[in-house]
Parts: C-alpha cells; structure tokens; sequence
C-alpha cells in the first residue's frame, strides 16, 4: 500500500494527487480524505475495481456505495432525472456532507456499485484532496467509509492503516477529516413534498428545513433493523468497538450514578472498563480508560472525535463500555447519538425518575 502524505503546511504536493488518480483511473483501490471520514475510491464504472472494495472491506455485498464526483457535470452521467427539491438541495449543499438517492441511469456505474438497485447514492465532497483526486481519476469515484466493515469509520490515515493496510493500493494523507461522521443520506419522495433522511450526519434536519421549508422531512429512528431497510446500510452492525458497548440516556444525575454501578460491577466481573463521556464530565468517573470525547456544549466537536475515541477502547484492549447517551438529539447530534447507539448493537439503556 503506497501512501502520499501531505507537506507540513497542509497543502498538497499536486503530484501526489495526480498519481493516486491515476491509480483509480488504471482500475486501483485509493483511500482519501473528505469532510466527513476517509473513503476508498476505486472507478465506480469498472466492476473489478469495485470488487477490490469490497474485499478490502470485508463488506457484504448487498451494501451499496455512494459515488463520489467532482463537479455538476459528472451527475448527468450517473442519473436518469433529477426532482426538483433533489435540485434545491444540491445547490445548497454541494460540495458537502449530503448525499442524495436518486434513479440510477442504466449503465451508468458497475452494478455492484447498486447493488442491482434503481437507484444511486451520489455526493460532492467538500474537501480539496478528495476533489482533486475525482478530477485527477477522471471518472465518478464510488468510495465507502475506508475502514474494515463493522469497525469505526476513519478520520485519520492512520486509522485506514491500521484496517487496510497491504489490502488497497494507495492511501492519501490529508490529516484529521472536518465533521468525523458519515454524510446525511436523503431520498425525495412524494413528488417533492418529503425528505426521507435515510441515515443522519453531517448535514442536519435545521439544515434541510431550511433548505426546502415546503418539504417534510420524515426520520424514523427506530426503523433501522427491520426486515427491508430502505437504505441497505441500516440492517448492519456498524462502528462497533470490540468491547461489549451500552448507552445510557437519562436524567444527569440519574445517568452519572447508573455509569457508576455499571463500571464497578463490571469491574467486580473482571472487566476492563472504559467509560465514554464528555470532557466536561470525564473527571466524574473512574475506570481503565475514561475518553472526554468532545465537549457536550459543542456537539460538533463531540461528532469530530467520536470513531478516534472508539478506537481507543480497543488500542486499550477494554471489555465493557459506557456510554453516555444525550437528552437532546438536535443538530448533529442526532447523528451522533445514531452512530452511538449502532455500535452499541441497539443496545440503549433510558433510565426515568421512577426507578430510583
Ligand atoms: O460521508 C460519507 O458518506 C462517506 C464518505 C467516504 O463520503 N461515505 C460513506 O459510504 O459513508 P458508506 O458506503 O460507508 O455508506 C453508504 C450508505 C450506506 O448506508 C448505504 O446503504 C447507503 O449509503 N446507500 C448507498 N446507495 C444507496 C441507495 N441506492 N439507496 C439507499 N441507500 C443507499
Ligand atoms: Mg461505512
């Protein structure tokens, strides 16, 4: 696996982008930085290459991926007809962290970038290394999350190292991704008047309202494992550390006293206990790893840090997790307290006043 890395200033050696766009363009496998997490890029018209993502990955082949372009021009390539609210949140969101589902053109991409669907997942990255590495391929680029499937999502290059390495051609270091989570995925229904969100991220219901306030936008939080997902991606254990993981949502006071227990309970068992907070509240508790993940009156940075501080529970080699669930699931931390209770395989603890 050959790796690029940025200069000390942060700016890009174009060279280093050029290659690595030739790299896919010859039918390779790249992991590149976004603003959300890292992708692996390969032609999202060349079935074999698509292939190698998969396997890289380890991903069940039945998960779609998001084609990732570089410029407008590209997606009149990719899809047969775009509604009119897809069109308003393109030009309010792109380049950035939405992606839109739309019908798929016949031929357009390998079908195994569809996984035989009707339809394709489509974004324009908001960052000029995934840009220049599109433009440099010369092709629409489909790009999962560049991680081993179930684990944390990348948002260094280290972190694609430490799951792909030896396993993909190349790896571009662009340094710490902006947002930390997954793009929101949307899907226009009912010509126009509904936003399906299919999966919450980096660009929030606010964002979308906003956007296009004579639309509905419909979430539904708990439909996620259910026999047919709408989105494929939903019926996956995702972002799973290694260690038994719990949420718990409750009142503060209620919340600090049951992670409390729950640690020395597991501590009592034998096991190694982590616990997942914010900074503001790290020094509450006491077990083998206490990560201050963010700061819970900017939840923005708690989205930034949340797979790094996943990842170090396992580098710490911890059994059992807590984590604190938050009250509000507003902005970007719905996306957050999505991605959290995923990897904790849908296990969410509320405690109410009348337990205690
Ligand atoms: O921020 C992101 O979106 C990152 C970066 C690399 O761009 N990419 C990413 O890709 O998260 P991936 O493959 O890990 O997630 C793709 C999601 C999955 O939940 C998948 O089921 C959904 O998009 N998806 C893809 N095609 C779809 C389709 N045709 N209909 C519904 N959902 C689709
Ligand atoms: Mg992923």
């Amino acid at each position: 696996t050959k790796l690029w890395k940025a200069e000390g200033n942060g700016t890009f050696l174009s060279s280093a982008i050029a290659e690595a766009g030739v790299v896919i363009a010859r039918g390779g496998t790249v992991a590149f930085p976004t603003e959300t997490v890292y992708g692996l890029g390969a032609d999202a018209g060349n079935t074999e290459a698509v292939e190698a993502i998969f396997a890289a990955k380890g991903r069940p082949s039945d998960n779609p991926l998001i084609v990732h372009i570089a410029n407008i021009g590209q997606l009149d390539l990719l899809v047969e007809e775009v509604d009119a609210t897809s069109r308003l949140l393109m030009e309010r969101f792109w380049p950035g962290p939405l992606t839109l589902v739309l019908p798929v053109k016949v031929g357009a991409v390998s079908a195994r970038v569809t996984a035989g669907l009707p339809t394709i997942a489509v974004r324009m990255p908001d960052h000029p290394v995934a840009l220049g590495v599109i433009r440099a391929a010369g092709c629409p680029v489909a790009a999962p999350s560049a991680n081993r499937s179930g684990r944390p999502s990348p948002t260094l290059a280290e972190h694609v190292r430490t799951d792909l390495d030896g396993r993909i051609d190349g790896i571009v270091d662009g340094g710490p991704t902006g947002v930390g989570v997954e793009s929101s995925v949307v899907v226009v229904e009912e010509g126009g008047r509904l936003v399906r969100l299919l999966r919450p991220g980096g660009i929030t219901v606010d964002d979308l309202k906003a956007a296009v306030p004579e639309a509905q936008i419909a979430f539904e939080a708990v439909s996620e494992v259910t026999e047919a997902p709408r989105s494929p991606g939903m019926k996956y254990t995702h972002y799973a550390p290694r260690g038994r993981l719990v949420v718990v949502q409750g009142s503060e006071r209620l919340r600090t006293e049951w992670v409390r227990e729950a640690v020395a309970d597991a501590k009592r068992a034998g096991d190694r206990t982590g616990v997942l907070t914010v900074a503001e509240r790290a020094s509450l508790y006491e077990a083998d790893l206490v990560v201050g993940c963010g700061r819970e009156d900017r939840m923005e940075t708690v989205a930034q840090e949340l797979y790094a501080a996943l990842r170090r529970f396992d580098d710490n080699g911890i059994t059992y997790i807590v984590a604190e669930g938050y009250e509000s699931a507003e902005g970007i931390g719905l996306a957050v307290l999505n991605r959290l209770i995923k990897a904790a395989g849908n296990q969410l603890i509320r405690i109410g006043e009348s337990e205690s």
